[in-house]
């Protein structure tokens, strides 16, 4: 055989190798490359509101928060407070008051508050509510990585649910909830939704 054919036949085989390498990696696990793991976990995370009864462990719980306090804010002011509820009549209580924040099977509750002493002044004031969304759906991405359920419940701007809250979580007025994230194990196992959508973007070259 020539040399030439022989080359030609090492690189087909190379070639046939680099894609399958390129599909396994884009299948649901991740693996054990760092960037592939974190594109994976954004991909792979959905909502869960149905939770099994096992608690979740402070380590857990401490990750999640590292998670949140992470996030980008605006001159990073990090203008958020964090208050976590295990209390399970405490649980069941804001549930039956706000039963969109799903939190009847929860092992626990982040409530994600903006702190109104730490915002920007004027304008950029509501740059808070970016800095705790931001910080919101750090925690969403870390209890999917931890194999955690989790779903973000809106409470502001709906002042009812803001108002129901404050009192029930004994909030100050110089903060302002954002949302409740219920988290537990999940006892559920629904399929993240797909939603690429090429018309929801456009490229200025
Ligand atoms: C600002 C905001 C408010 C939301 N409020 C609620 C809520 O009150 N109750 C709820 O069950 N889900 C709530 N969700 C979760 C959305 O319903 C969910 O993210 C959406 O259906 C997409 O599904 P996915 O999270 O599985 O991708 C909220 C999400 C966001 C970003």
């Amino acid at each position: 055989m020539k040399t030439s054919t022989i080359i030609m036949v090492v690189l087909a085989v190379a070639l046939v190798f680099a894609i399958i390498k390129i599909v396994t990696t884009k299948s649901a696990e991740p693996t054990a490359n760092n960037a592939d793991a974190v594109i994976n976990n954004i991909m792979t995370r959905t909502s869960i509101r149905s939770f099994t009864d096992e608690p979740l462990a402070d380590s857990q719980i401490e990750t999640l928060l590292r998670a949140g306090m992470a996030a980008p804010s605006a001159v990073n002011k990090q203008p958020w407070k964090f208050v976590v509820v295990k209390n399970k009549q405490l649980l069941r209580q804001i549930a039956d008051s706000l039963p969109n924040t799903r939190l009847t099977t929860a092992a626990c509750a982040i409530v994600v508050c903006g702190d109104m002493t730490k915002t920007l002044d004027g304008v950029g004031r509501d740059f808070w509510i970016h800095d705790c969304s931001a910080a919101t759906e750090n925690i969403l991405l870390a209890a999917h990585a931890l194999e955690l359920g989790a779903v973000w419940a809106g409470i502001f701007p709906n002042p009812d649910r803001v108002d129901k809250l404050r009192v029930l979580v004994d909030i100050p007025e110089t903060q302002i909830p954002l949302c409740v994230i219920a988290i537990g194990h999940p006892a559920e196992n629904p399929s993240p939704k797909d939603k690429w959508n090429p018309e929801n973007y456009r490229v200025i070259e």
